[in-house]
This record gives C-alpha cells, sequence and structure tokens, in this order.
C-alpha cells in the first residue's frame, strides 16, 4: 500500500516530510538491499495534474491527466533512474560517474553524484542543452565536457570511456536507471487506482516508455492493477527514429531534449509497442510549440519543449481517443530549465521601456 494511503489510514495527517523518495516509498520493488546506501533527495511523488481544458479539445467525456515530473528535485524524470544508479554505484564502491546527456541527464547526475561524494563526468553536444540545464550541471559541481558532436556521438564515446576506466556509466543502459524510473509508472496507478487508458510520452533515448511499460506490467502481475495503458510514444519530426524504423544521422528539433538518432533502448520501447498494441508518431517542432503554449496559458503547467510532444501528440490522434478514456500525458521536465524558447516562442503581450508613470501605464493597458 503507498505510504500516504496507510498513514491516512492510521488517521495520521500526511506532510510532504513523510514522503521518504522513492527508494524507501517502493523498496520492494526495486533491487536494493540493506547494504545499500540510499542516496535521495526526496524525488517522486509528482502530481497528477487534470488538464480540463485538453480534455475539452478532445472532447466525447475522455479525461487528461499531466504527470508532472518536472516537480522533481533537479526539475526533470530523470531524478527517479538517478537516485538508483547512483546508490548502486556508491555500494559498489565507485569514486566516479558519467554520462552523456542532452542536458537533464546531467543535471540529475551532477547532483546526485555530488550529493554520494562521487565525482561527476558529463558530455554536452556543444551548444545543443538549454541555459538552465547547463547551469545546473556547473552549480551541482560536474566535470563539463561539451562535444562538437550531437547526443548519439557523446554517448558512444561514454560507452567507451566506461569501458576502459574505472567509472560507472549512468546513462540509461544502466539497467538501474530505469528500475527507478518504472516508479513513475506505480505512481500513475496509486493517484488513478487503475492504469489509464492510454499513456503518451515523449521519446528520445526511449529509456522511460521502456521504465513505463516494465512498471505498469509489474504492478499489473501484482495485481495492483487490473489493465495496461495503450503506450503511444512521441518524437520530433526531425529526430524520429522509432518512427521512421532506421537511425537518424542528423537529428535536428526544437525539443533538444530529445534530439536523438540512435536510441539505445530501440528494443524495448518497440516491444512496449507492441505488447500495449501501442504505437509511435512523429510531431512536428510547430506542432509540439503550439501545446507547450497551450500548457502553459490554459493549464498553467510549464513544461519544457520536449515534454510538450506527449500532449502534441495527444491532439494529433484525438479522433483515436475512445470514449470516456483515461489518458496520462507525461511531463518529463520543468519548463524553466529552457527559458529561451518560452520567451522566443508565446503569444503574450511584452511592453517594453514604458515611461514609469501611472498615466502610461494605464493608456498601455487600455485605460
Ligand atoms: N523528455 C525530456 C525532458 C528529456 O530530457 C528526455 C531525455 C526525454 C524526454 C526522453 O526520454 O530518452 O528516456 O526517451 N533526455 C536525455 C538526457 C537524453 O540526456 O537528458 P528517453
Amino acid at each position: 500500500m503507498p505510504l500516504l494511503q496507510a498513514l491516512r489510514r492510521l488517521g495520521q495527517r500526511p506532510t510532504m516530510q513523510d514522503w521518504p523518495g522513492l527508494i524507501e516509498a517502493y523498496r520492494p520493488w526495486l533491487p536494493v538491499s540493506a547494504k545499500t546506501p540510499v542516496i535521495t533527495l526526496r524525488e517522486g511523488a509528482t502530481p497528477l495534474i487534470p488538464a480540463p481544458a485538453i480534455a475539452e479539445r478532445i472532447g466525447r467525456g475522455v479525461s487528461v491527466f499531466l504527470k508532472y515530473d518536472g516537480l522533481n528535485p533537479t526539475g526533470s524524470f530523470k531524478d527517479r533512474g538517478m537516485t538508483m544508479a547512483i546508490s548502486k554505484a556508491k555500494e559498489a564502491g565507485s569514486e566516479a560517474v558519467i554520462c552523456a546527456s542532452t542536458g537533464n541527464t546531467s543535471a540529475a547526475a551532477a547532483a546526485y553524484a555530488r550529493r554520494g561524494g562521487m565525482r561527476a563526468f558529463v558530455l554536452i553536444p556543444d551548444g545543443y542543452v538549454a541555459q538552465g540545464k547547463l547551469a545546473q550541471a556547473l552549480l551541482y559541481g560536474a566535470e563539463v565536457l561539451a562535444v562538437k558532436g550531437n547526443f548519439d556521438r557523446a554517448l558512444a564515446i561514454v560507452r567507451e570511456v566506461a569501458d576502459r576506466y574505472p567509472i560507472t556509466l549512468v546513462n540509461s543502459l544502466n539497467p538501474y536507471r530505469l528500475q527507478g524510473q518504472k516508479t513513475a509508472a506505480f505512481e500513475v496507478v496509486d493517484a488513478l487506482g487503475e492504469a489509464p487508458d492510454w499513456l503518451c510520452i515523449p521519446m528520445g533515448n526511449a529509456g522511460n516508455i521502456s521504465a513505463y511499460w516494465m512498471g505498469f506490467k509489474e504492478y499489473q502481475q501484482a495485481g495492483n492493477c487490473q489493465k495496461l495503458p495503450r503506450m503511444m510514444g512521441f518524437q520530433a519530426a526531425g529526430s524520429a527514429p522509432l518512427v521512421l524504423g532506421e537511425t537518424v544521422e542528423h537529428p535536428d528539433t526544437i525539443a533538444t531534449a530529445i534530439r536523438i538518432g540512435n536510441p539505445v533502448n530501440r528494443d524495448n520501447a518497440i516491444k512496449a509497442r507492441e505488447e500495449s498494441k501501442g504505437d509511435f508518431m512523429a510531431v512536428t517542432d510547430a506542432e509540439i510549440i503550439e501545446a507547450y503554449k497551450l500548457l502553459g496559458s490554459a493549464e498553467g503547467v510549464f513544461c519544457e519543449p520536449a515534454s510538450a510532444a506527449s500532449v502534441a501528440g495527444l491532439l494529433k490522434r484525438h479522433g483515436e481517443v475512445p470514449a470516456g478514456a483515461r489518458v496520462v500525458c507525461v511531463l518529463t521536465g520543468n519548463g524553466l530549465k529552457d527559458p529561451a524558447t518560452a520567451i522566443e516562442h508565446n503569444d503574450s503581450t511584452f511592453h517594453t521601456g514604458l515611461e514609469a508613470d501611472t498615466n502610461t501605464v494605464a493608456r498601455v493597458m487600455g485605460f
């Protein structure tokens, strides 16, 4: 039974401090033992936010929820995987970790590794990481190496480095990452009391869709839910190897988090699609930005562009959603990570250089 429900049953009022982080909350489901040093920032327990404006656009009594994983400690779902990967690296005696990243993995790896007293090396594609993510990696004390190449190239390099030298790889090739990330599916079921009918999710390296599917299946096998969702994965049109069925040599999209042409979790993602009778589809950058702006201005939820691909995909496929269905869209990262895109793409008014007097302000306001 989830911790908060257990507390309520005991007649105790839960407080935020009661949430111990996802390893303790879901300990029986995770490959940890009494010997594992738990390195946590109390990640997980992110809200499942109803999205009535998006649901209204779909109609037919469909309800839509946003799994807002941008509210994790470093602002993305990567914290779920990183608390596990770093705790297990620490348990194994590792002194340093390495990852390639479009930004979020590097922020999470840096925060958790430093908290665990380890060095964090992060390789990023030079010039293609949103500013907030770079700021995080630096502030958390990572050793940042920006390479003249894309994420796929950076990942190939860190794999070789981790093969040759005593350093732990914490990309999603590390199996503990997906173990931690599967807890997001547990939380969705715990919140809804059942699995949703559709799970819409952005795909880059395709670890997260694989982790969600593992989580839903484990919960169903344990009797915690009766059904399983259709796994609906979305990629940016310029970076859509899973939709095209082939590697993309030069991936390109405004959603830099998912600017990936050669996903390492390809096989797991395809298995999730087949087993769940789900589907993959590409959404254009214009569709991503439309959904991004709609989430902000109609739902009050600020996510990063890559995250909005899940909602862009749902809106694109609105006609196929069964009447009365419950849909969860995964919002993987916080919008504050990429302020430049928000400032460039919005429909708001922004008057600058105004004289600082009441009459001027009132006139500009239309009075
Ligand atoms: N959304 C965001 C905000 C991401 O940062 C990523 C991946 C994804 C979606 C896709 O998840 O790779 O599991 O399919 N970001 C990685 C990184 C690649 O380095 O931060 P995936």
